[in-house]
C-alpha cells in the first residue's frame, strides 16, 4: 500500500456497521453499553488473565500467541479489555501495552488493584489506601496512559475500613488518574456503601450459566444501569466442553457450547459485559462470534433450567 493511501485510510471515519463489517468485527453485534454513562464499549469484551503463566504467575508459555490474541481481539471489534495488576503479576498489563499501545481510539482497558500475589495461584486481599494508590500509579506507567478508563477494586479487604478503600478511589478519580470506578465480588449492600462515597460504574462478580449466586446483584445493576462484568463466563472452560450440558442446544443451533454460554449472558441483561478469557486465537474467534447469536425466549428458559 502506498504511503498516501495509508495516510488517507488513517484519517477516514470508521465505517458504519454493515453486514460485511459485522462479519469481520462480530463484537460490534453484541451491542453497546456506556460505562459510567459516557464510555461506550461493545458488550462482548476480553479478559486478559489467561495470557499469563500457569497459576496466573509469570510469563506465558507462548508470548507471540498472547500478543496475537490481543491484536486479534481488537480486529474483531472488541474494545473492552479486562486486566489487573495482579495478573502475572504485571505481565498481563505489560502484554497489553506491547500489543496495543498506542491504543486505537475507543479501546477501553479496565484494570484492578487490591490483591497481592504471594505465589502461583495465591491471592491475598490488600486494600490499604497507600497500596491501592501505588498500584494505580504503577498501572498508569505499565499501561502507558495518563488516566485509567476503569479502575476496579479487586476485593474489599476485610482488614481495612471499607470507606478508606472507596475513599482512595474517589481521590484518584478527583485527581484525574482514573475515569471510572468498579468493584469486584461485592453484594448489594457493599455497592450501596461504596456509592455513598464514589460513583460505581461497574461490578465484576463470578457469574455464568452454571453459577448464578449473584443474581440479586445483577438485577440491582440492571435497574441502576451499572455495568455487570461476569467473571468465569465459561466456568473456566467447563461450559465450553464438547460433551457438556450445552452440547444438545449448541448442536440444534449449529453453534459451539462456549458460544451458547456467552449468548445466554448477553441476552440476560443489557448491562451484561462478558469478558471470556483465552490464550488461543481460535477460541477468541469462536467466542466473539457468539455476538452473532440471538437466543429466543424458549431457548433462554431451556438453558436456565438445564
Ligand atoms: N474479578 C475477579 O476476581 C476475577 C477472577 C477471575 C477472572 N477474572 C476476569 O475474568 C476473565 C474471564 O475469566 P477466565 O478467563 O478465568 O475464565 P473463562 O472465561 O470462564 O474461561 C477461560 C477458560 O476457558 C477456555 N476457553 C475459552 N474459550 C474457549 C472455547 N471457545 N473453547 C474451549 N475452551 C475455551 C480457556 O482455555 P484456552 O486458553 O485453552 O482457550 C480458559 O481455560 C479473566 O480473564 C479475568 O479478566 C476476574
Amino acid at each position: 500500500m502506498s504511503r498516501t493511501v495509508e495516510v488517507i485510510k488513517h484519517h477516514m471515519a470508521p465505517a458504519k456497521p454493515t453486514a460485511a463489517t459485522n462479519q469481520k468485527r462480530p463484537a460490534v453485534r453484541s451491542g453497546t453499553f456506556a460505562i459510567g454513562g459516557d464510555l461506550p464499549v461493545h458488550r462482548l469484551g476480553f479478559g486478559a488473565m489467561q495470557l499469563t503463566g500457569t497459576g496466573v504467575w509469570g510469563e506465558p508459555a507462548d508470548r507471540a500467541q498472547a500478543i496475537a490474541v490481543l491484536r486479534r481481539a481488537v480486529e474483531l471489534g472488541i474494545n473492552l479489555i479486562d486486566t489487573a495488576d495482579s495478573y502475572g503479576p504485571y505481565v498481563s498489563e505489560e502484554l497489553i501495552r506491547e500489543a496495543l499501545h498506542p491504543y486505537p481510539k475507543g479501546v477501553v482497558i479496565g484494570t484492578k488493584a487490591g490483591l497481592a500475589r504471594t505465589g502461583p495461584s495465591r491471592w491475598v486481599p490488600l486494600g490499604r489506601p497507600e497500596y491501592l494508590r501505588q498500584e494505580c500509579e504503577m498501572s498508569l506507567r505499565r499501561l502507558g496512559v495518563e488516566r485509567i478508563d476503569l479502575f476496579q477494586l479487586h476485593r474489599i479487604d476485610p482488614k481495612v475500613p471499607a470507606d478508606d478503600q472507596f475513599g482512595v478511589l474517589r481521590d484518584l478519580q478527583k485527581e484525574g488518574k482514573i475515569r471510572h470506578v468498579g468493584l469486584s465480588e461485592v453484594n448489594v449492600a457493599e455497592i450501596e456503601a461504596a456509592g455513598r462515597i464514589v460513583s460505581v460504574a461497574t461490578v465484576q462478580n463470578q457469574y455464568n450459566l452454571a453459577y448464578r449466586s449473584s443474581e440479586d446483584v445483577l438485577n440491582y445493576c440492571t435497574r441502576k444501569n451499572i455495568g455487570f462484568i461476569p467473571w468465569f463466563p465459561l466456568a473456566t472452560g467447563d461450559l465450553a466442553k464438547p460433551n457438556g450440558a450445552l452440547m444438545r442446544i449448541a448442536r440444534k443451533l449449529g453453534a459451539q457450547p462456549a458460544q451458547i454460554a456467552l449468548a445466554w449472558l448477553l441476552k440476560k441483561s443489557p448491562v451484561m459485559l462478558p469478558i471470556p478469557g483465552t490464550s488461543k486465537v481460535k477460541h477468541l474467534e469462536e467466542n466473539t462470534a457468539a455476538s452473532l447469536l440471538n437466543l429466543d425466549d424458549s431457548t433462554m428458559e431451556e438453558l436456565a433450567n438445564a
